[in-house]
Order: structure tokens, then C-alpha cells, then sequence
């Protein structure tokens, strides 16, 4: 008997740090290899804030997936945006991702008041270019993105035309706040389906699943879990997959950030799979965010078989999510 396979038309990665230069030369063939596209994400050192520089940045963001059917959709870093640079920006970007400051990697310069920048939210609106945010406070770790809740509420009534991406959810609360707002969709990402706050912290520390929002309790991953495995209509597949060097996650004050970009799909059909849901995978990771966003992506048929994938120790200089396991899918096809 063969092994069981599937294909998955056209997948997307609606959340990935590709970072830039060398790091990006390592990173960005993995997700471009597997993915038929994907949401890259602004926040670099200076960050991705105006017109110039995205457009430098995807030169050398297109040269590092040359050969491979990807698609990057690009994104620019909030902050307060004249109407015409938006106007500007609209044609380059899917989005614009606000950071409130300080809350995870590379946003220190994000947003300090968001009443402050209102004007540019509407202008969002106005213009028809979706919101992406990342929603936690600086409170209590574990209540950061319940906190947040409130803003997601106000933004979502005040502004009821623009698309809002609660991205990477990692709670049930934040399921029931989607459910109450039209015009809220979410993403979701790997890590927060497999693991809780246990795998990271209730043995030996595991740098290696330190992120931000931080993986939270089973009752949590299972209702993120059901989302998923049932298509939820307004949630999509987003991996956040987000490289750093070894030495800055094996060190005395661990950078958040999980890298899932090689095993993004493997590990996606493989839980599927595991619920009796490969059916629901292709809405999850593909179908979602194309109507969610209105994107009509490359056509690419990736085919996954159930044979191991011995997940690599590093790829250059980076430890992926399971390095050293084996994952029981593995990418046997890919049909251009
Ligand atoms: C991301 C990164 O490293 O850029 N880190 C993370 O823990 N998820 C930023 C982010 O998406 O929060
Ligand atoms: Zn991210």
C-alpha cells in the first residue's frame, strides 16, 4: 500500500518574519519553497515605514525567493501616516501592521497611545487597506491579550468598514470577541495548536518556544485547536514563524520568537491528520485568507505524504521548531 497523501492547492503563510540580508537569504527559500505566498512582516531595525525603503526591501526580498512560485505580500510598520503616503503605499502593501511599543521583538518603536493616531486608522479605513495587530498589553503575561480585548472592541465598532487581523490568537476569549465583530478576522499560527505554557516551562526551559503572545493553558490551545480544525470562516492560517540567530535564543535573555517555516505544512497536516480534519486543512490554510483579503494566489499544488521528516538541527545559523524530531508528514511533490 502507498503511503496516504494529500495536496494542498495554493497554501498560505499569512504571518512570517523573513527579517532581511543574510538571515533572509536562510529563511525566506523555506517558506517560498512550501507556500504559494504569504504576509511578511515590517518589523526590522529600522522599521519598514515608508515608501523607499519597502520598496529596496522587496528587491532584495524578491531577489531571496528567485526560482520559487511564492508570492511575498508586502506590509509597512504603523504609525501616523499622512492619507497620500497610504495612497502611496496602497498598491506595494496587503496591510499595515500597528505593534503597541515594546510588547515583542523589534517594536520599541510601535505605537505609544493609540487615541494618538486615530487619524490614520481612519484613513485605513477609508482607503480599504486592511489593519493587521498584534494585541497584547504590558501587563500580566498571561492576560496581555485579554487585556487588549477592549481596543479590539473599540476599533472594530468605531471603524466598522476597516478589516481588522487580530493576529496569532492565542485564546478562547479572543475566539468569542472574532465571533462579535464583522469586520475582526484572526490568524493563527503552529506553535499555539501544539503547545501550551507546560512545553515551554514546566520542565527544562525551552528557549526555542519562547514567543510572544506566550502559549497559554490546554483549555486555550483547545479552543484554538476547534477553530481551526473546523475551517472557522474568519481564521486563517498565519505561522509567525520568527528566526533568531542561535546565540540569541540560547542566552541569558532569550529574543520571542519561534522558527516554523520548515515544518510549517508538515506539522499542519500532521495535527489535522490527527483529528480527522484533513478536509477542513485546505480552508485553513489557503481558501480563509484568500476571501478574507481578496487575493487570488499563485497556483501551486504541494503534496504531502505520510512519511517521516527528520526536522534538521539548524538551518545556517537558526534552530527550527522540532529540530532533531521527526515530524510523520513529509513534502514529496510540489506541482507548479
Ligand atoms: C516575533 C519576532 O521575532 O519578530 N516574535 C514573536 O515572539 N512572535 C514578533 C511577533 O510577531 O510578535
Ligand atoms: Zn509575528
Amino acid at each position: 500500500m502507498p503511503n496516504k497523501q494529500i495536496k494542498i492547492h495554493s497554501p498560505l503563510d499569512m504571518h512570517i518574519h523573513f527579517r532581511d540580508r543574510e538571515m533572509m537569504k536562510v529563511v525566506a527559500p523555506l517558506s517560498a519553497y512550501s507556500f504559494a505566498g504569504g504576509v511578511i512582516m515590517p518589523n526590522l531595525i529600522p522599521p519598514v515605514d515608508n515608501i523607499q525603503y519597502l520598496q529596496e526591501y522587496k528587491v532584495r526580498l524578491t531577489s531571496s525567493v528567485e526560482g520559487y512560485r511564492f508570492e511575498p505580500f508586502l506590509t509597512v510598520f504603523f504609525r501616523d501616516y499622512s492619507y497620500e503616503e497610504l495612497e502611496q503605499l496602497k498598491p506595494l502593501i496587503i496591510g499595515v501592521k500597528l505593534y503597541p511599543a515594546g510588547v515583542t521583538t523589534n517594536s520599541e518603536t510601535g505605537v505609544q497611545g493609540l487615541e494618538d493616531v486615530e487619524n490614520t486608522i481612519g484613513y485605513l479605513e477609508k482607503l480599504d487597506i486592511p489593519l493587521m495587530i498584534h494585541g497584547e498589553t504590558k501587563g500580566f503575561v498571561l492576560e496581555r491579550e485579554k487585556e487588549f480585548l477592549p481596543v479590539y472592541e473599540r476599533l472594530a465598532k468605531k471603524f466598522p468598514k476597516l478589516k481588522i487581523i487580530m493576529e496569532h490568537i492565542t485564546t478562547a476569549k479572543s475566539l468569542e470577541t472574532l465571533d462579535r465583530y464583522d469586520n475582526l478576522f484572526a490568524t493563527i499560527t503552529l506553535y499555539h495548536l501544539l503547545i501550551t505554557l507546560n512545553d515551554l516551562a514546566g520542565g527544562l526551559l525551552k528557549p526555542h518556544l519562547f514567543c510572544k503572545p506566550i502559549a497559554k493553558k490546554p483549555e486555550d490551545r483547545q479552543a484554538l485547536i476547534n477553530a481551526a480544525i473546523n475551517a472557522h470562516p474568519k481564521v486563517m492560517f498565519g505561522s509567525d514563524s520568527a528566526p533568531h540567530s542561535v546565540d540569541k535564543k540560547e542566552c541569558a535573555a532569550c529574543g520571542a520568537g519561534v522558527f516554523t517555516a520548515p515544518i510549517a505544512l508538515q506539522g499542519l497536516v500532521d495535527l489535522f491528520d490527527k483529528h480527522d480534519a484533513l478536509e477542513n486543512l485546505q480552508l485553513f490554510v489557503s481558501n480563509n485568507a484568500q476571501r478574507i483579503y481578496g487575493i487570488e494566489p499563485i497556483k501551486k499544488t504541494v503534496v504531502l505524504e505520510r512519511t517521516p521528516y527528520k526536522v534538521p538541527h539548524k538551518f545556517g545559523n537558526v534552530v527550527p521548531m522540532f529540530a532533531g524530531s521527526e515530524i510523520p508528514w513529509s513534502i514529496c511533490e510540489i506541482i507548479t
